[in-house]
């Protein structure tokens, strides 16, 4: 599938940004595998990395990748990761895959975060995909109605525990064209834990995989 050729360019051009006196933050999904991938081949170079999910641990010691505790790490970050939706501020909508409180953490910590992505997550407007957010259970009711008070449809994801014990919600229908009021107003909500909204920490830098090539900016 094309997306999935795009997905591992975008993961080689990655490479090429990657100082090896820097921990490397890992970012989840699909195109972070293939970055891994790649990675492995200069696992003996690298101090080490620092992963986003429970997931991307397995992924990375099973390639033989040392991963280090994010809370001892004194050395500068490169935080590599995808994104479901990215616009030409540079603000995201990460978390299709669950990661998101891990990935916002990493990030916010990093020196620099370069995100990935193939052409097709590039948008003017961020919202088509809806907004994942990663909720105390408990809260469940509460940030429903607050969600539809805003004019967005809350749905839950079925099946899905994060690695932090908390269930998510996907919100359809957001008006996104302030992200930074949205992002601050979801997180003052109680219950909340992660918006995977990345306006506060938006990317460095962004290496688009097109049919053409790859796109940085
Ligand atoms: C994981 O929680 C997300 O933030 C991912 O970064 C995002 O879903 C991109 O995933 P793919 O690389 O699988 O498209």
């Amino acid at each position: 599938m094309i997306q999935n050729k795009l997905k591992k360019y975008a993961a080689l051009a990655a490479l090429e940004y990657v100082n090896f006196d820097s921990v490397i933050g890992i970012g989840s999904g699909s195109t972070m595998l293939y970055f891994i991938q790649e990675l492995y081949h200069f696992r003996t170079k690298i101090i080490g990395t620092v992963s986003s999910s429970y997931y991307t641990t397995l992924l990375l010691q099973n390639h033989g990748i040392k991963v280090l505790d994010v809370n001892t790490v004194s050395d500068p970050i490169i935080y590599i990761d995808s994104a479901d939706e990215v616009n030409f501020d540079m603000y995201m909508i990460k978390g299709g895959g669950g990661a998101l409180t891990k990935e916002k953490i990493i990030s916010s910590l990093s020196n620099q975060f370069i995100c990935i992505i193939d052409e097709s997550k590039l948008v003017h407007t961020l919202g088509q995909f809806p907004l994942p957010i990663e909720i105390i259970p408990e809260s469940y009711s509460y940030i429903y109605q607050e969600v539809l008070k805003l004019g967005g449809i809350p749905k839950y994801r079925n099946g899905i525990v994060t690695d932090h014990g908390n269930i998510i919600i996907d919100i359809y229908n957001l008006n996104l064209q302030n992200p930074q009021l949205i992002e601050n107003y979801l997180n003052s909500l109680a219950g909340i834990v992660t918006v995977g909204l990345f306006r506060m920490r938006k990317n460095d830098l962004i290496l688009i995989s097109t049919q053409y090539g790859i796109k940085s900016f």
